[in-house]
């Protein structure tokens, strides 16, 4: 006589739950337990085991125990977790190694990776990010309490924190080069002279541009510390003869002029309705007649239901960066666009939730 009871009402119920609820509870798990998995993945690429795996794998649980220089069980527990997200894969002899998604997107030897960015969640966003609901009832940045320093915003603060700083500056110049060559393929910048990159960051953007467009000359528009950066990587690409850094505030400092296309790549995302708009002001009138103002970033639907993208990035710039930004919907730029006095306005949808917005003077 078995020991248990109900077994094929049991084995039902367990079919039932795979056919119907399945991929329900998976999202349920994965929304529930989102800070453990993104502490098991954090985990791993701080003991650098994908790199290591790629390198040397596949790898048996005593060898990867040794080669992290941690103990066996608590590298059991991380590969549980790895092998659960399908992150590593547990071949038939028991050995470990990575699945093709850690092999491209978290292994340093891959010229796509993506560590940076999981660094940049990890050291700067993730305790911010704790604060949430209250910044929802104050509707301000309280997660910014969680990075040391004065400013009201996280890019203040960064300034006068240079170990966050390079964390935050190479996990954009990841994001940059995954998503900014589609703003250079998908744009005829040739038709332009001086190109002024608005919160352009390490120049990442501007060497692409300047790479792929003889004679164009281009300019980052940025904080003090951030042009310094820039300044080095103009001078590693020797492109200084185009290429320059102009240090300044976008609100209370004047653009550069001379300038006949003002770019603001993934930079409207981080403001208020009314500083966008203050901003595009200023863009058109230090613009000459034909000139352009370009912006470049993800997208909310206008459906203002998604996508993913825009979902988490949105609550990011309320509870750290400024406590005023969120991502727009693509009707919100166009609006602001005409109302400030551009008389052509050009769309152009692109991959990854990116799109372009032109507005010519
Ligand atoms: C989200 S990053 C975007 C970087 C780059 N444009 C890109 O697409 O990768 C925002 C940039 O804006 C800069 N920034 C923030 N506030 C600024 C201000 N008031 N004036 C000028 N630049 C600012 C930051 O230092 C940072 O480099």
């Amino acid at each position: 006589m078995s020991l248990f009871k109900n077994t094929i009402k049991n084995w039902m119920a367990r079919a039932g739950e795979r056919i119907f609820l399945g991929s329900t509870l998976r999202q349920v798990c994965l929304v529930m337990g989102g800070h453990i998995y993104f502490q098991t993945l954090s985990a791993a690429v701080q003991l650098d085991l994908f790199t290591q795996l790629a390198r040397k794998g596949p790898l048996s649980r005593e060898a990867i125990a040794s080669m992290l220089g941690i103990a066996e069980k608590p590298v059991r527990i991380l590969l549980l977790g790895c092998s659960a997200l399908g992150l590593v894969r547990r071949h038939r002899d028991g050995r470990y190694g990575n699945t093709r998604l850690a092999d491209m997107l978290l292994n340093a030897d891959h010229p796509r990776n993506f560590l940076a960015v999981i660094r940049w969640q990890h050291f700067i966003n993730y305790r911010a990010m704790f604060h949430f609901g209250e910044a929802l009832r104050g509707n301000r940045n309280v997660g910014l309490d969680e990075i040391s320093g004065q400013g009201a915003t996280l890019y203040e603060r960064l300034s006068a924190n240079p170990e966050l700083e390079k964390i935050f500056q190479d996990a954009m110049q990841t994001i940059s080069v995954q998503a900014n060559h589609l703003l250079v393929e998908s744009v005829d910048f040739s038709r332009f002279s001086h190109v002024l990159d608005v919160g352009g960051g390490n120049a990442t953007n501007i060497i692409n541009l300047a790479s792929r467009n003889p004679g164009l000359r281009a300019s980052v528009f940025d904080w003090p510390s951030v042009c310094a950066l820039a300044t080095d990587n103009i001078m590693k690409a020797g492109l200084e003869d185009r290429l320059n850094a102009v240090s300044g505030n976008c609100f209370s400092d004047p653009f550069p002029a001379g300038m006949d296309c003002i770019l603001f790549c993934h930079f409207m995302t981080i403001w208020s309705e009314v500083k966008n708009r203050a901003l595009l002001r200023k863009a058109y009138e230090s613009l000459p007649s034909g000139g352009a103002a370009m912006i470049f970033n993800m997208m909310q639907d206008d459906t203002e239901t998604g996508p993913l993208s825009a979902a988490m990035g949105s609550p990011y710039f309320l509870t750290l960066a400024t406590g005023e930004g969120m991502l727009y919907t693509w009707s919100e730029y166009e609006s602001w666009m005409k109302e400030v006095g551009f008389r052509k306005i050009v769309v152009q949808k692109l991959i990854r939730d990116h799109g372009v917005i032109v507005g010519i003077k």
